[in-house]
């Protein structure tokens, strides 16, 4: 009662969170990846690392479990793997719904936004103004600011909004800072239709456009969103990647996360390679961009949905989740620069039992004959000194299963779900994904993260990624590993994990 009463007195306040451990358990409810308690999520936003804790914005829509007018959901976490949802930290306004963006601590208080040496954490947004939208205008979307002096309690929305006014291009949105050390400027990358567009400035508040980039090159099968830009060093060469999502045109259709390497001067970005690259071949990793003040680490989270059917999935109280948190390192992969994705090492704070097997005959293999029957997520990574074509096979007892594996003739990895449950709420969900093998090794390792209604692959040190989500009618209890080849197991480890909530 007091702290209701505090709470009335004091604006933005609201109750801390309880964690209801049964609200974790519904039908469909991911046990290892962010979700919300309830309602519509799509994209992460504003994800930046401040004073030991990882914050995590999201788009969201409160009243329902559709896409609608979008705020932004705020949820915190001190190892990556445990989020507590907190109060939600932007609402829409006069200039429109709140989408997508970054956010930045602003250290050295160049916006003036801070006071009492407090820095501010600044984010930067998409104002989407809906009635300049429905008048069939071309300058409904425009970025603004707004700025929190408590670690994203309680926001203030600046005055002088919107900061970068649409000059008349329909998509124009999703910027992304990051501060450039060597201009001593803010970047920012913004998507404009079928480009990027380089903005520059000193304080935040003005910006000046540096350069356009990219509406010749890779993937152009739908519209260009949510950018991100940032180095990454391969024995001390520095290689500047360039992350655009786009919608549709992904590799297996609908949504998907492409990236470019090369050169970045502060103004205009040099690529090294004019081809597609998928950072996930799978269906069901969209709108992903990384932490930002996370130092040496790049940390990159995705939105674990697809677009094309994210609307209808069958969760009732919530809808979609975020992938596992990745760790992005650079490769080299026959003279290219490759990036490659590993789950973050903060998830083995989940396991709670393992099994370490070696050198088995893959012919046909019941790992649950090992592990006992499978009853939650789980961490599995095998490897072998030869690759041929294999598979491994989560099953439950309606024989309903999804295939993940390996195509020698074919050179391809892939995620069959034609069989996984329920699939009918969109004509293209029942549908095997697949992805050309990038590496040459003459070896594979593969890792996958299992929760109750996703996979994700991560093949060749992670070279490359798949994620599919999935629907079963009763949780998968059982793991079959399978090949028509002589194909041995050297080393397989299997880790079942605890849930976030338990
Ligand atoms: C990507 C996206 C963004 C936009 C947001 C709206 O999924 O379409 O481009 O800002 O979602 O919710």
């Amino acid at each position: 009662m007091k702290y209701f009463l505090i709470c009335i007195l004091i604006a933005g306040c609201s109750a801390p969170e309880k964690i209801n451990h049964e609200s974790y358990n519904e039908t469909h409810r991911p046990q290892v990846h962010f979700s919300p308690k309830a309602n519509w999520m799509n994209d992460p936003n504003g994800m930046v690392y401040y004073n030991s804790t990882y914050h995590l914005f999201f788009q969201y829509y409160p009243d329902s479990t559709v896409w609608g007018p979008m705020h932004w959901g705020h949820a915190t976490s001190k190892d990556l793997i445990h989020w507590q949802q907190q109060p939600i930290a932007l609402y829409p306004d006069s200039l429109g719904y709140i989408f997508s963006g970054s956010a930045v601590i602003d250290k050295d208080n160049t916006s003036g936004f801070g006071k009492n040496g407090i820095a501010p954490m600044v984010a930067i947004f998409t104002h989407h103004d809906p009635k300049g939208e429905k008048e069939g205008r071309n300058d409904f979307q425009n970025q603004s600011l707004a700025y929190s002096l408590d670690e994203g309690k309680t926001w203030v929305k600046y005055e002088g909004n919107p900061v970068i006014k649409n000059p008349g291009i329909k998509d124009f949105r999703d910027p992304k800072v990051h501060w450039f050390e060597e201009g001593k400027k803010w970047v920012m990358a913004l998507a404009a239709a079928d480009r990027i567009i380089f903005y520059s400035s000193k304080d935040l508040k003005t910006w000046n456009k540096e350069s356009e980039f990219g509406n010749n090159v890779g993937a152009h099968g739908g519209v260009w969103e949510c950018p991100d830009i940032f180095p990454l060093e391969y024995m001390g060469k520095k290689v500047w990647i360039l992350i655009v999502n786009i919608n549709p045109g992904g590799p297996n259709g609908g949504s998907a996360t492409q990236y470019f390497t090369g050169d970045f001067d502060g103004k205009t970005f040099s690529p090294y390679q004019t081809d597609t690259r998928w950072l996930d071949y799978g269906p069901d990793e969209y709108a992903g961009v990384t932490w930002s003040n996370t130092g040496e680490r790049k940390i990159f989270l995705g939105w674990m949905s697809n677009w094309q059917y994210a609307n209808v999935v069958p969760t009732e109280k919530w809808r979609s989740a975020m992938t596992i948190p990745r760790e992005l390192a650079l490769e080299k992969e026959d003279s290219l620069y490759m990036v490659a994705s590993q789950p973050v090492k903060e998830l083995d704070v989940l396991d709670k039992t393992s099994v370490n097997l070696k050198n088995i005959d893959a012919g046909n293999f019941d790992l649950t004959s090992k592990t006992g029957k499978i009853s939650g997520p789980v961490y599995l990574n095998i490897s072998s000194d030869k690759i041929k074509s294999f598979s491994i096979t989560l099953s439950n007892t309606l024989n309903e299963k999804v295939v993940i594996g390996y195509d020698e003739s074919a050179n391809n990895y892939f995620i069959d779900r034609t069989k996984s449950g329920k699939t009918n709420f969109e004509k293209d969900f029942a549908s095997k994904s697949i992805a050309p093998r990038l590496s040459s090794a003459e070896n594979v390792n593969m890792i996958l993260v299992i929760d109750d209604v996703s996979v994700e692959m991560f093949a060749d040190n992670g070279l490359l990624v798949m994620t599919a989500i999935f629907f079963p009618n009763e949780n998968f209890s059982r793991i079959h590993i399978g090949s028509q080849n002589d194909f041995k197991i050297k080393e397989l480890t299997f880790h079942a994990l605890k849930g976030i909530r338990h």
